[in-house]
């Protein structure tokens, strides 16, 4: 019954994304002003030299996205870390730098320490989770959520995508502020992000088309994803995905970086997923997609509805709806979250308890 017919809270949990997302949008949004209220939140930011945002595992991911966002929209340099990485390296911190910390749970552990070594040299701290007094947001100065409410499925998928809205709400806050971001800029990012629900459902309804290419490259021991620009974390995203509930050894990879190794993996028995929606990178795509299928490689392409011509150059394409630059990522993961669950299906295994892995790491 709690998984309201799915099978699988994984799956159930991929069908909540329309819904979770308008949550997390519902009273933000401020059209009139061209602005976004989240949750209050009062950051000082013309003292904003620099953000470096804290992750693990999948918000990882939403961090890296929400680099290309940030630096887009508001012009404030952002680096990207892992908790893990970031605290043991004696960081170059001080009171110019906003540390944001993303995480799903608000609990787990290299992200509170991380925290914790940035508030010590001075730094200001933001949390974004999904849980309301968890530890994390507790530690920080500021705090917003995301409403994905709660997901039990260990692989993560709503509170991912609800984080990308988060990064996106969040970097037109911040462009509002840093006056990089237009009005009428702002505001149609704010109506397409309205818009965004109902370009998800017609995605995650397509599952029919995942199941059959579950089952056409379920069988391959090794899948590569290829994505640029900010396709590039969900590239990383996807890859993950496949390689925890399916386990089946999966690499993200810019696709600029291919020529400079994973080339040498191109053969007929690799498929390679390449994020291609349409943007000023897509050329360069294409062209990384023909190198593909000039060594063999079976390519699964991810692109947006309307491109006539993507077909020519791929074995198979998925088609999403096209919306602004800003937020394709948030539509183009939703594919690759399917086409991982119907390949772990395929396989058999235990999709909402992988093996080795927990929902929440609250150990070193
Ligand atoms: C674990 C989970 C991942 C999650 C990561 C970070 O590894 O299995 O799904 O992305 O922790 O968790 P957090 O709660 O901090 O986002």
């Amino acid at each position: 019954a709690e998984k309201q017919g799915f099978r699988h809270f994984m799956l159930k949990e991929i069908h909540e994304q329309p819904r979770v997302i308008s949550d997390t949008l519902t009273g933000r949004v401020r059209m009139e002003e061209a602005d976004v209220d989240l949750d209050g939140l009062q950051l000082p930011v013309d003292t904003i030299a620099r953000i470096t945002i804290l992750a693990c595992g999948t918000s990882w991911h939403a961090g890296l996205a929400g680099k290309y966002m940030i630096e887009q929209l508001a012009r404030i340099p952002v680096e990207v870390d892992l908790a893990s990485e970031f605290r043991y390296r004696d960081p170059i911190l001080g009171p110019g730098d906003l540390v944001v910390a993303v995480s799903q749970s608000g609990e787990t552990l290299d992200t509170m320490e991380a925290i914790r070594e940035a508030k010590k040299k001075g730094a200001q701290v933001l949390a974004i989770s999904n849980v309301v007094e968890s530890s994390i947001p507790r530690l920080a100065d500021h705090a917003f959520y995301t409403h994905a409410g709660p997901e039990i499925g260990v692989a993560s998928t709503k509170a991912f995508t609800t984080q990308l809205v988060a990064m996106t709400l969040f970097a037109i806050y911040l462009g509002r502020r840093t006056g990089t971001l237009a009005r009428e800029r702002a505001r149609e990012l704010l109506a397409e992000l309205a818009q965004l629900p109902g370009k998800m459902r017609d995605v995650v309804e397509s599952g029919a088309q995942l199941q059959v290419l579950a089952r056409r490259y379920g069988h391959a021991s090794g899948f590569l994803f290829l994505g640029r620009g900010a396709q590039y974390p969900i590239a990383l995203e996807g890859a993950l995905k496949l390689k925890e509930i399916s386990y089946i050894h999966a690499e993200g990879y810019a696709a600029g970086e291919m020529k400079h190794g994973p080339i040498a993996l191109i053969d007929e028995h690799l498929p390679v997923v390449v994020l291609a929606p349409r943007g000023p990178h897509y050329e360069k795509v294409v062209s990384n997609l023909a190198e593909v299928r000039a060594r063999q490689g079976k390519v699964l392409a991810v692109a947006t509805k309307g491109d006539a011509d993507i077909g020519g150059h791929a074995d198979d394409v998925i088609l999403v709806p096209d919306s602004a630059l800003e937020l394709q990522p948030i539509l183009t993961v939703l594919p690759l979250q399917l086409l991982s669950y119907y390949v772990a299906d395929f396989k058999g295994t235990d999709i909402d308890q992988p093996r080795n892995l927990a929902k929440s790491v609250t150990v070193e």
